[in-house]
């Protein structure tokens, strides 16, 4: 890698903001079931966009994400009225960033690097959220998939980045090819961090738990593999990830 500034695509939910925040909010209605909760929640919420996208019948990643709230309801059986489940996905627009992040985000930026949040969540509501939790300042845009009408880990989405974010607009193939070159993500997902290597990013996956397994699919290992983004700064010299 030269000294050129990369483009730096962050994944924001489970990347960049905690999806456990909500914790906080469900805890009070269903006491020690949260964790199992949480879990279920964020895993059907996921699986609606990969079902939406593979059945081409896009709704955006909020209506996702009430989907799998209200799914999750009934599955676990919970007693929850109409105003506590609107007090949940309330509480998931304004989730906190996780402690590795805004220091880490500053060093970046102070290293020259364009900084883009890219994300399954609408512009508007990933603008909000990523105000709310105070790192909003550090991003030079956002991206979105619902720009497209398709979710993450579609080819569609990670080109559609790549062309969101090409500064010079020569449309020659160099041209792509060398913003390629230069473009990263970097994501606590793996099905994400495999997307964008499948399109020819480097991408560095973000496994903040040991537990966490990558998927063995031969050919795809992420560029880099750190437990922090508290790492990344020092991980983008050139040095370091050639
Ligand atoms: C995001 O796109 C995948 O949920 C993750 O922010």
């Amino acid at each position: 890698m030269n000294n050129k500034p990369l483009t730096l695509g962050f994944d924001v939910y489970g990347t960049l903001i905690d999806t456990q925040g909500v914790s906080a909010a469900l805890h009070p209605m269903i006491g020690a079931d949260a964790a199992k909760f949480l879990s279920l929640w964020r895993e059907k919420q996921l699986e609606y966009t990969y079902r939406r996208s593979l059945m081409d019948c896009y709704e955006n990643f909020a209506t996702c994400t009430r989907d799998a709230l209200i799914y999750t309801v009934k599955f676990m059986n919970c007693d929850l009225t109409p105003a506590q489940i609107q007090h949940l996905l309330a509480a998931y627009a304004t989730l906190p960033a996780f402690q590795d992040v805004e220091s880490s985000l500053i060093l970046i930026r102070a290293r020259g690097h364009k900084m883009v949040a890219f994300s399954n969540g609408g512009g508007a509501q990933v603008e909000a959220l990523l105000h709310h939790a105070g790192i909003g300042e550090y991003f030079h845009g956002i991206v979105s998939v619902d720009e497209i009408g398709i979710f993450k880990p579609s080819p569609k989405t990670y080109q559609h980045f790549l062309a969101a974010t090409r500064d010079n607009y020569a449309d020659n193939d160099a041209s792509k090819e060398a913003h390629k070159e230069q473009a990263w993500l970097i994501s606590s997902n793996s099905f994400d961090i495999i997307g964008a290597l499948a399109c020819g990013m480097k991408a560095a996956w973000i496994q903040r738990c040991k537990t966490v397994v990558f998927d063995p699919w031969e050919g795809y290992s992420p560029t880099l593999t750190l437990n922090s983004i508290a790492q990344l700064p020092e991980a983008l010299t050139p040095s370091q990830s050639r």
